[in-house]
């Protein structure tokens, strides 16, 4: 862990006291008598007690001997215990891929915010989509006013345009 917090050390001084630092931590490597989620919230209380603002907590694929049970919210089961055990917001992360499953992580309680990859990757627009879905807004510019979808009247923000 020795050197991981100097690493971080180093880049909370480097920044402005206003500037949030969070870290990334693979909560496991799914290796038996590797890194594990014990390992992970005394790293997370670590890094708290060095100033840290918040934890991201995915997985790591590292290992040709780990068996990764590979599903829908995989890792936020790991979002969630460093949540609990630390007290720091938690990002999670880990195939969550629809609008209500990551709004009902972070209404259960298993993280204070999550992260996409892969659905993003496939559908750029899918902040959108989640907006529409959960009744929510985005800020669009104003070049894709135009483009908002008669059944969401209400999605773009600040559209200021003559629907037809
Ligand atoms: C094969 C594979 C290996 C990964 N290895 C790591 C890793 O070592 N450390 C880590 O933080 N995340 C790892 N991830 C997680 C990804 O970096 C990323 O967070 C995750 O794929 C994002 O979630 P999503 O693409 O399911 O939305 C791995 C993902 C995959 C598919």
């Amino acid at each position: 862990m020795r050197f991981p917090l100097e690493v971080f050390e180093a880049v909370r001084a480097a920044m402005p006291a206003e500037v949030p630092v969070w870290v990334r931590v693979s909560a496991t490597d799914w290796v038996d008598g590797g890194w594990d989620l014990p390992s992970t919230v005394a790293f997370a209380e670590a890094l708290k007690a060095h100033g840290c603002s918040a934890i991201h907590v995915s997985s790591g694929g590292v290992s040709p001997q780990q068996k990764i049970p590979v599903g829908p919210g995989y890792q936020l089961g790991f979002a969630r215990e460093v949540k609990a055990r630390v007290g720091l917001p938690t990002l999670g992360v880990g195939l969550i891929t629809e609008a209500r499953q990551a709004e009902a992580a972070i209404a259960e309680g298993q993280a204070d915010a999550v992260a996409l990859a892969r659905a993003m990757l496939y559908d750029p627009r899918w902040p959108w989509h989640a907006a529409a879905e959960l009744g929510a807004q985005v800020n669009a510019p104003r070049q894709y006013w135009r483009s908002q979808p008669r059944e969401f009247k209400d999605l773009f923000a600040d559209l200021r345009i003559g629907q037809r």
